[in-house]
């Protein structure tokens, strides 16, 4: 019998890739994004990227998608081995696919709709509309024996029409978000649309056995699928729905964490703290789904129970500007710089500065640097499909130290259960962990680290991707 995991995952299938097949991905953003100002590429934001650029460099595929600046289109070009296929996105698109019901509908409605969601049809149109185009691009270039690999909630109607433009290729999809419940997800004009787009695939990948089965009961329902998500019959096919959570190329940021250069700097920035005997650490794309706000208020509320800790402690939060004309990133913006100043204000002083915040996006050494330097990282998001911050933080712990604070809602906690699982709406609760883990004994410590990096290093990148695209070849 095949070996399983404790959670209940096949241990790693070796698959390699048909001679005559190229993988193509297909993912709203490009792996890299132009920027207009600088007038040259950069890595693009986000961990859809950070999972899937080292899987796709290995196999020298092609990738289709956006390079995040509107009407920007140019011809085929190379990076790292990856072709990259341009696809254009008009301004006002910007404004009503990707902006609108990307990120104002689909987003907050997928993460639980913890925050409101805005439905309008003037947002819905733009999206088939630019859904149609991706697979239109895909049409042109995909040849016999290609696999095609669609990705995440922008794209979700690209398998649809792909099948009907090239029937006979073999069709994935990963989401990489959460899929809600369907009494969240029955809210959508266009939930019947949505399902039967999905159900253009053959084989559709999800991060947690909860967005499976909130996914078969959505296509059973909204979709008229039938049967089991290992097995949904639809329109005289058989599709595949199966959970296969995403990961990081562990031994890519075991090896950067190691380097002469890293050990360094992290040191230099526990000095130039003023060596506190504990740093927290919180590392996020500013969205309201990560929880940065109620973190604060735990690490605030254990400043005001332990006065002794005074000095001794900083947090440091490092926030990626992410969708900022969006008015909710607006808002979660202001409350969290807000925070910042109500604590450093209420309990800062000469010599000590609570919180370090930093609102930029980190080059990936200096970013490993301060996992290293950090001996307690708080991930702490309201919903979250993975979370790679936590996997990163786990996988750059190479002496063995190191607490992991993690949210009971985010997809990462069904495998990193070593972890102390929080629920972030609790403060008192997380105020206790946190005052917890700033005390930790080394040993302690270890036991818990020496689970949780071998989860990651055995559940890594190259497992996952060989997961998927086993299935995908059927
Ligand atoms: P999401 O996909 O929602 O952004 P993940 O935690 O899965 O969340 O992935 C985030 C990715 O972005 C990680 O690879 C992380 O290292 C990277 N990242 C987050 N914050 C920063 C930052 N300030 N600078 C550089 N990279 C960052
Ligand atoms: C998450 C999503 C990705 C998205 C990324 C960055 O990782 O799952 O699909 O690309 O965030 O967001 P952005 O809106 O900047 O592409």
């Amino acid at each position: 019998m095949e070996p399983t995991s404790r959670f209940g995952y096949p241990a790693r299938r070796v698959v390699s890739d048909p001679v005559d097949g190229r993988l193509v991905v297909v993912a709203n953003r490009l792996p890299v994004r132009w920027d207009p100002r600088a007038g040259r590429w950069e890595t693009s934001p986000g961990g859809l990227v950070t999972a899937l650029e080292p899987v796709l460099a290995e196999r020298k595929g092609v990738w289709v998608g956006w390079t995040g600046t509107p009407d920007h289109a140019p011809e085929p070009f190379e990076v790292d081995g990856i072709t990259q296929v341009p696809v254009p996105i008009a301004e006002d698109e910007v404004e009503t696919y990707y902006e609108g019901f990307c990120n104002g509908t689909v987003w907050p409605l997928y993460h639980d709709a913890i925050r409101p969601v805005e439905i309008h049809r003037h947002w819905w149109r733009p999206y088939v509309e630019v859904n149609r185009r991706f697979a239109a691009r895909v049409a042109d270039i995909v040849r016999p024996g290609d696999r095609v690999w669609v990705h995440d909630y922008q794209l979700q109607l690209v398998p649809g029409f792909l099948r009907e433009l090239v029937p006979d290729t073999r069709i994935g999809f990963f989401l990489h978000i959460p899929f809600p419940p369907p009494e969240i997800y029955g809210r959508l004009p266009w939930r019947t649309q949505l399902v039967e787009g999905l159900l253009g695939a053959d084989v559709l990948g999800f991060q947690t056995r909860r967005a499976v089965l909130n996914f078969a009961g959505a296509a059973r329902m909204f979709g008229g699928a039938r049967g089991r998500a290992q097995s949904l019959e639809y329109r005289g096919r058989s599709i595949v729905a199966e959970t296969v959570p995403i990961s990081i190329d562990a031994d890519h940021y075991r090896a950067l964490s190691l380097a002469h250069e890293t050990v360094s700097r992290a040191y230099n920035l526990r000095r130039s703290l003023g060596k506190p005997s504990s740093i927290l650490l919180g590392v996020d794309r500013l969205d309201y789904t990560k929880g940065i706000d109620l973190r604060l208020r735990a690490f605030e509320t254990l400043l005001q129970r332990r006065p002794d800790l005074h000095g001794d402690v900083v947090f440091i939060q490092v926030a990626v500007p992410s969708r900022e004309q969006v008015e909710e990133y607006q808002v979660i913006r202001g409350r969290v710089e807000q925070l910042v100043g109500r604590i450093n204000g209420e309990f800062g002083r000469p010599d000590w500065i609570p919180v370090y915040y930093l609102y930029r996006s980190l080059p990936q050494d200096e970013l490993i640097a301060y996992y290293r330097a950090a001996d307690v990282m708080v991930v702490t998001p309201l919903r979250d499909g993975m979370n790679l911050v936590a996997k990163e933080y786990v996988a750059t712990r190479t002496d063995g130290t190191g607490v992991l604070v993690l949210s009971e809602f985010a997809g990462a906690a069904e495998q990193l259960d070593e972890a102390f699982i929080v629920n972030p709406y609790d403060l008192d609760q997380m105020a206790a962990v946190l005052e917890q883990a700033v005390s930790l004994s080394p040993d302690e410590q270890r036991t818990r680290m020496a689970a949780l990096r071998r989860s990651v290093s055995r559940f890594d990148v190259h497992w996952w991707a060989s997961e998927c695209l086993a299935s995908l070849d059927g």
